[in-house]
């Protein structure tokens, strides 16, 4: 008896889940095969993987155009929540697998698939967020990660694929390893596994070097609606459309790298190489249009939240109740940020230059230097003379207690 009988396979057009196929077959008994590939901005040419996946013996392969799903429900949720892993990753990665785990699920039940497949390895996270998107959705699906189990090298991952007839091309493969969608890059792997060498600057794609830069700033303003990115420069765009023109934008001035040594979730460390420049410009420029329209304890606690949602779409729980209710809030915050932040581009850096909102609770009439505000000045002696009072008790305590201990 095989592990299962019909599965659903993740499936990129890689050599790990290229060979996932015929190794499900033989090795664990599985009788068909239908793959699902994701366009989500990667750049891949999903005919031709569509193609492969029925060369190296599938039933049938499936693509799905989740594009704008993928910027719209999760990259803009994760904006709105300042979503920065461990204060500074991105997280487009991460935010990519509970969709794919969903694609998987919905794929299941309409082709009437007891399993789901992915070619993810027992290190990483990736396997955390898909294993545990897919027993969320559908806890009574199997999961098969033949890749987890394997143990095969790369090269005998090729020969083993090679033995069914499954052909890869000759070209150079990259020494590291790479993911990629619409929102981002990560790399890793190769020279970058010692985390003192710098990054080659052949493995950038999407952001210029800064000698390659334009030598004039540029300036842009991003519109915001309840905290979704809405328009560039006055122009109302879609979310696929403003994201790739952003990204063109940003990256051209050299913005949006990050080089940076993580904690997994399995407990290891790692060097990982981030570029993601629309994405980290809009987070940034979000928190700013925040500054601008939410009080300070909830601008000061929506922080911890940001925190709490960051690592919860790190580890794998999109998900989880934990998830839906952190969305309950940030919805509740987000009624008011509408607006414009303004952002000049120049050699490697978006610097925030203005913004503006008409829910704005900045009050120049208070706010300002000069004499003529609406500020009642008399009322801040009172104010700091309660506000002291348990650090003026506090003092005179140590004060009286010092002098005890002289005598
Ligand atoms: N460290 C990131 C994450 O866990 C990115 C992993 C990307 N994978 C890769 N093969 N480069 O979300």
């Amino acid at each position: 008896m095989g592990r299962a009988d019909k599965v659903i396979l993740a499936y990129s057009g890689g050599v790990d889940t290229s060979v996932c196929i015929p190794y499900l077959k033989q090795e664990w008994g599985v009788k068909n095969i239908i793959t699902l590939s994701a366009d989500l901005g990667q750049g891949d040419e999903l005919e031709t993987i569509q193609a492969k996946a029925i060369e190296c013996g599938a039933l049938e392969s499936l693509v799905s155009n989740a594009q704008e799903t993928f910027v719209t429900d999760y990259g803009f949720r994760s904006i709105q929540a300042n979503a920065l892993y461990e204060n500074r990753y991105p997280l487009f990665t991460a935010l990519a697998r509970p969709l794919i785990a969903k694609l998987l699920v919905e794929a299941a039940a309409k082709y009437g698939a007891d399993a789901v497949a992915h070619g993810c390895t027992a290190k990483g996270n990736d396997q955390v967020r898909f294993d545990l998107g897919i027993l969320a959705l559908n806890p009574a699906l199997k999961v098969l990660a033949p890749a987890r189990e394997w143990n095969m090298s790369r090269e005998e991952t090729i020969a083993y694929g090679e033995k069914f007839g499954i052909e890869f091309p000759v070209k150079k493969s990259s020494p590291f390893s790479i993911d990629r969608n619409l929102l981002g890059r990560s790399i890793e792997a190769g020279t970058l596994e010692d985390p003192m060498t710098e990054p080659p600057e052949e493995i950038y794609l999407m952001t210029k070097a800064i000698v390659d830069t334009p030598d004039e700033p540029e300036y842009i303003e991003i519109g915001f609606e309840k905290g979704i990115p809405v328009s560039l420069n006055c122009q109302i765009l879609d979310s696929v459309t403003l994201i790739s023109q952003l990204n063109e934008t940003v990256g051209n001035h050299g913005i949006g790298r990050l080089d940076m040594v993580e904690n997994r979730v399995v407990g290891i460390k790692s060097r990982e190489i981030y570029e993601a420049p629309a994405l980290l410009v809009l987070i940034d420029a979000h928190r700013d249009l925040e500054s601008l329209t939410l009080t300070a304890d909830v601008t000061q606690y929506k922080q911890g939240v940001g925190d709490t949602y960051s690592k919860l779409i790190y580890q794998g729980l999109w998900y989880s109740p934990l998830k839906e209710a952190l969305d309950a809030f940030i919805d509740q915050t987000q009624d008011r940020v509408t607006g414009t932040v303004r952002i000049k581009l120049f050699k490697g850096n978006a610097v925030i230059v203005g913004r503006y909102s008409d829910n704005s609770i900045y009050s120049p009439n208070l706010s300002t230097y000069g004499t003529d505000d609406d500020f009642d000045h008399k009322a801040a002696e009172g104010f700091i003379y309660i506000w002291g009072l348990p650090t003026r008790v506090w003092a005179q305590r140590s004060k009286s207690l010092v002098a005890s201990r002289k005598s």
